[in-house]
């Protein structure tokens, strides 16, 4: 009494036919699941069963539609089809759901007519997150059972809800414990018990429209969707399920879905969503297995070491951290304590009492004896590094991991002061290191395999994205991004004002300009750095000479409440005592006016042209290497997918005639990168570049 393909299963409990939907790794519904379940819920309408039960195998009920089929054209049956085919079925259809029931997943579940969750289920819709809306009929079932509110809520944010949660919104029936064919074939039984009939979700009437909450949910993605359109489409296909009858606004879905299809919003989410999960999957590292990690030993505590600490506790870590002295030490941990209160306040934290009782403090090295890894976080300064790997080459077990924070010195030069080059890598960490999400693993010319898997372990434990990267000045995305300011600080020169530049750089998607950056970081990290780099410097480069100035004159931004902008508090408005300074530096260079899509162009093809090099190089294995480093360090806007994918998407041959224009007048700064020449030579993308990565 079984219909099995190698995607679904049929089979009959007595009078219950269960339906059990195996696509590992997630029961995504592909092509070959929807048509499954079709064909399932036909066959259930021929036999002789009562109830249907739908099932999901593995871990988790269902993951949600394929995404790999987006953008290419869809085959029938189509999602919503499939979800109106088990609604309109003439005999009860239950779904038992455990772990995530995501966008497509949770649709097929307001399908059936009846919805049960096991502790520690979660119903979302994350389409948002991918440039789309629910398109297969949820908005327009899940406003009928539970009002506009919560589905306005779940489907902007993307954000999923817990079994307790959905049941209190009236999304789901019933709560209960373990396995979901049991619990589920239980509910079933009652069901039968009580002749619970058929309930269509789609029967129901109209939601009542709730003017106030829509107006509110416009107004409050509008702004925090920042140059998003999903959100927002999210908001009208909630509505259209108010004022139109059901059938009608399942169109109206499905046109809002079909056109988000099309959007270049969508091609760079999704593209950032394959990243996410190839960034880590490096042909090196598979079967390496990553060495011991639970003991972190931390060396200094300023604000990026104290950063550092705070990111191992919260993820479960023992950690020892070194000062110079007692009361530098106390003041590192009354940092990380602030650091872990503040977690509490953003409720990421319970207390602070676990994580601070693996926290120890100490001032000698031999505190580190029995780390695992030791990650060096001192002043800029390669003596001084040396200094501190000198000791720890003395100090740390054999096999133990010596990592430097470093943001742009020579890793081979650290590793080389100690007896075991092998065991190190540079580990750079982006502030405030508790809560940016990127992490550069910098892999010296000895560093071992298992030295990189470890580093790719251990940012899994601290829930951040780790790109590998080589050994350079800036490595990836310090190197790209002083390439990026060069091409604003000459736009000044040549007529642009900061203010405009900042301003084209937020209407791009960025969150701030690179101005405002600065004033936020302090301008005197760029003064520091131009100086560090003044012994090297090519004669042909420029000096952007107002901001040494503005440094000079003690404008340090928003710490010292003037710089590009004044401030009261952190609001600034533009400091036009910073002209005079810029008119100074033209004199005698012929202006131009920029528009802001003349300043985002050359912001960007100076960024794709570094980082082409960046990627030619080696310094980044791939150009999604490259697309991941600027989403996660450097406020990148997702739903472009990186600069990368917006090369493509612009295309290579026009960016590079731009690129080649402009070096008539500046061929110093705009040289073109050789690898961004071939492709354009041979026809192709970066994303070409990417191809063959393992998925
Ligand atoms: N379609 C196709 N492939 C999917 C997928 C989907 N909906 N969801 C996940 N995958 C793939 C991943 O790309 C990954 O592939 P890989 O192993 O080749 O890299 C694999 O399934 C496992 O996914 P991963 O995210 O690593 O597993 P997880 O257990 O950490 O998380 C989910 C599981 C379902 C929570 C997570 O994958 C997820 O959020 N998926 C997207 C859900 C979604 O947006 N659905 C709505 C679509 S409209």
């Amino acid at each position: 009494m079984s219909q099995a393909t190698d995607k679904f299963r049929y089979h009959r409990d007595g009078a219950v036919a269960i339906i059990t939907i195996a696509n590992p790794p997630v029961n995504a519904l592909g092509l070959a699941v929807r048509q499954g379940l079709w064909q399932a819920i036909d066959r259930f309408e021929a036999d002789d069963a009562e109830i249907a039960l739908i099932v999901g195998d593995g871990a988790l009920f269902l993951g949600g539609a394929d995404i790999t089929e987006f953008g290419k054209p869809p085959v029938e049956p189509f999602l919503p089809d499939v979800c109106t085919h088990i609604e309109n079925a003439s005999k009860p259809v239950v779904a038992a759901v455990h772990g995530p029931a995501l966008g497509g997943g949770c649709e097929i579940a307001l399908g059936a007519h009846y919805r049960l969750a096991v502790t520690g289920a979660r119903f979302g819709f994350p389409e948002v997150n991918l440039g789309l809306i629910p398109g297969a009929g949820g908005t327009q079932r899940m406003p009928r059972l539970t009002g506009v509110r919560p589905a306005l809520e779940i489907m902007c944010s993307g954000a999923p809800l817990t079994a307790e949660k959905a049941l209190e919104i009236g999304l789901i029936d019933r709560i209960a414990e373990g396995d979901p064919r049991e619990a589920g074939l239980s509910y079933a039984l009652d069901l039968l018990k009580q002749n619970a009939p058929v309930r269509r979700t789609g029967a129901l009437p109209n939601p009542a429209h709730d003017a106030e909450a829509f107006a509110a949910a416009r107004a409050t993605w509008e702004k925090k969707a920042r140059g998003q359109v999903a959100p927002l489409k999210a908001i009208d296909a909630v509505e259209a399920a108010c004022t139109m009858s059901f059938d009608d606004g399942i169109r109206e879905e499905r046109r809002l879905f079909l056109d988000l299809m099309e959007t270049p919003q969508r091609a760079g989410m999704i593209h950032a969503f394959f990243n996410d999960r190839k960034v880590s999957k490096l042909p090196e590292l598979k079967d390496v297995t990553p060495r011991p990690m639970a003991h972190v030993g931390v060396i200094g505590g300023g604000t990026m070491g104290a950063g550092i600490a705070t990111a191992c506790l919260l993820s479960g870590l023992t950690v020892t951290l070194i000062e110079r002295d007692d009361a530098a030490a106390e003041k590192a941990r009354q940092t990380i304590t602030g650091n872990l209160d503040a977690a509490v306040k953003r409720g990421k934290l319970k207390d602070t009492a676990a994580p601070l009782s693996r926290l120890s403090t100490a001032t000698d090295y031999a505190a580190l004896s029995g780390a695992d890894l030791a990650i060096e976080a001192v002043f800029e300064d390669m003596a001084v590094k040396q200094e501190v790997f000198a000791k720890l080459d003395t100090v740390m077990k054999p096999g133990a991991i010596l990592a430097t924070n470093t943001s742009y010195l020579d890793i081979n030069a650290i590793a080389q002061t100690t007896s075991r080059p092998a065991d190190v890598i540079g580990l750079h960490f982006f502030s405030p290191a508790h809560v940016m999400k990127l992490l550069e693993v910098v892999v010296a010319d000895q560093t071992a395999r298992d030295v990189t898997a470890t580093a790719f372990a251990l940012a899994k434990t601290l829930q951040k994205t780790a790109v590998k990267a080589g050994v350079c000045d800036g490595f990836i995305g310090n190197r790209i991004l002083s390439v990026y300011r060069g091409a604003a600080d000459r736009m000044i020169l040549d007529g642009a004002t900061p203010w405009e530049i900042d301003d084209a750089i937020r209407a791009f998607g960025l969150p701030m300009g690179p101005f405002e950056m600065g004033d936020l970081a302090g301008l005197d990290i760029g003064y520091m750095t131009r100086k560090r780099k003044a012994a090297t410097r090519d004669p042909r480069d420029i000096v952007p000479t107002w901001a040494d100035e503005m440094v000079d004159l003690g404008w340090l931004g928003q710490k010292s409440g003037q710089g590009y902008y004044t401030y009261e508090g952190r609001k600034g408005t533009p400091n036009m005592a910073v002209m005079p300074l810029i008119e100074a530096a033209r004199a005698g260079r012929p202006q131009q006016s920029f528009t802001k899509q003349d300043i985002q162009r050359r912001y960007m093809a100076a960024m794709v042209n570094e980082a082409a090099k960046v990627v030619d190089e080696g310094i980044a294995a791939r150009p999604l290497d490259v697309d991941v480093t600027l989403l996660y360090g450097y406020g990148f806007p997702r739903w472009r997918g990186g600069p990368m994918l917006w090369a493509d998407m612009t295309g290579l041959p026009a960016l590079l005639d731009d690129i080649r224009i402009w070096a008539e007048t500046d061929p110093y700064f705009w040289q073109p990168a050789p690898l961004l020449e071939r492709l354009v030579a041979e026809g192709r993308n970066f994303a070409d570049l990417n191809e063959g990565t393992p998925k």
